[in-house]
């Protein structure tokens, strides 16, 4: 009897396969309609026992990489007749293995969003092509084991497009979450030339399908003429095809600016002092995509604006300004910024910050024009 199944001529049975393939897919579709993925602001509260489920997002998301990168070198050895018959099971085993580790990591990931303060292009980019993405690698799944069952080696070249279209997708989705917890030029900082510029492109032309051109005007408003040092090989060659209301390109010179400012390299305290202070020790966490306390340092305009409480700067009082207080808590303080264990803000920057407040925390005064007491001077250095 139990011979059966070690019988080379009697089919196979899917059954069990069939089974905990289906039991997946409904856990998919119920985790989403229990959480449904945020687009906009906060929908639901949730409870803390899943925040903290939220907080495993991080790591689970090794499991698909590991297991379907793993079955990308399966899949070219399954490429022959011979390679799919030793090796076809244990391909779809990992696959299933992959595509429930993606379903976990993508529940997680949505629960993880709940905390709010995401929000912003390189979010909603690495939430879409996530869910796109795990989608897909349950389709792959679906036609895999129709094709194992069947033994219908055209679905296999179906399956495998279906599997690698979707890896892919899932690969692009998961360097937009890399934005968000490193920061944007995390992977391209350090990259040759030749590979910065489309790398950059690429992304922007990506960005503007979801990024709202609200996000991007108040940059060019209060800070007049201020091209970043290089400015990026033209935004996207990429022409055509672009539903989405046109990105606002980027650096907007805007020439017809009130400041006068002598030859274009006037600079200015906010732009070329505090700001890269913030960059350098505030923004992983107070950015477009990532706004901890609902507060964003990354322009002049978001930053006066404030978070939850909207006393962040209060321009010529450092000391009832939310972001000096914070600051100066002791280090060990919940409320201290940045929190412990991240690079600190140094007594010179400190001091330059402070002196920008009292000075009236203006977007146009210039650093030539700026009165910094001595022992900011280590902060000012341009
Ligand atoms: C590692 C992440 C992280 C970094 C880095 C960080 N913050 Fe925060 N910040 C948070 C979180 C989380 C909150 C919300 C919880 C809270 O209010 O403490 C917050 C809240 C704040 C608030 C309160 C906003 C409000 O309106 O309630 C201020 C002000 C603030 N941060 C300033 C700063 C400044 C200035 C820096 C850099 C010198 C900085 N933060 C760096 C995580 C960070």
């Amino acid at each position: 009897m139990s011979s059966a199944s070690y019988d080379e001529n009697s089919p196979r049975s899917f059954t069990l396969t069939w089974v905990a393939t289906l039991l997946l897919i409904l856990g998919f579709v119920v985790g989403l309609l229990m959480f449904p993925p945020l687009y906009e602001e906060s929908k639901t509260e949730v409870s803390n026992n899943l925040l903290f489920v939220g907080r495993f997002h991080p790591i689970l998301l090794h499991l698909p990489v590991g297991a379907l990168g793993l079955l990308c070198l399966m899949e070219l050895v399954c490429l022959t007749r011979r390679g799919e018959a030793s090796m076809g099971s244990a391909a779809l085993l990992t696959l299933w293995v992959g595509s429930a580790g993606a379903v976990v990591a993508v529940l997680a990931g949505i629960l993880l969003s709940r905390e709010g303060g995401y929000e912003g292009g390189n979010f909603t980019l690495h939430q879409t092509l996530a869910l796109v993405g795990t989608a897909g690698v349950l389709l792959a799944l679906v036609i895999r084991i129709f094709s194992m069952s069947s033994e219908n080696r055209e679905l296999m070249h179906a399956y495998r497009a279906v599997f690698f279209g979707s890896f892919g997708l899932m690969g692009l989705g998961a360097h937009f979450g890399g934005n968000m917890s490193h920061g944007s030029k995390f992977l391209t900082e350090y990259a040759p030339e030749s590979l910065k510029g489309p790398m950059v492109s690429m992304e922007k032309w990506m960005l503007g399908f979801v990024e709202k051109p609200k996000a991007k005007t108040p940059e060019a408003a209060p800070a007049p003429s201020v091209p970043s040092p290089a400015p990026a090989p033209a935004p996207a060659p990429v022409a055509g095809t672009t539903p989405a209301p046109a990105p606002a390109p980027t650096p907007v010179p805007a020439p017809a600016a009130p400041a006068p400012a002598p030859a274009g390299n006037e600079k200015l305290v906010f732009q070329h002092v505090i700001l890269p202070i913030f960059e350098a020790k505030c923004n992983k966490c107070h950015n477009e995509d990532k706004s901890k306390g609902d507060l964003r340092l990354d322009n002049y305009e978001v930053t006066m604006k404030g978070g939850e409480n909207a006393n962040n700067i209060v321009a010529g009082k450092p000391d009832d300004s939310l972001t000096i207080q914070r600051i100066l808590l002791p280090l060990d303080d919940d409320e201290h910024m940045p929190p412990e264990g991240k690079e600190q803000v140094t007594p010179a920057e400190l001091a330059a910050i402070r002196y920008w407040i009292q000075a009236g925390a203006s977007a146009t005064l210039k650093v030539s024009e700026a009165q910094f007491p001595p022992e900011a001077k280590e902060a000012v250095k341009l």
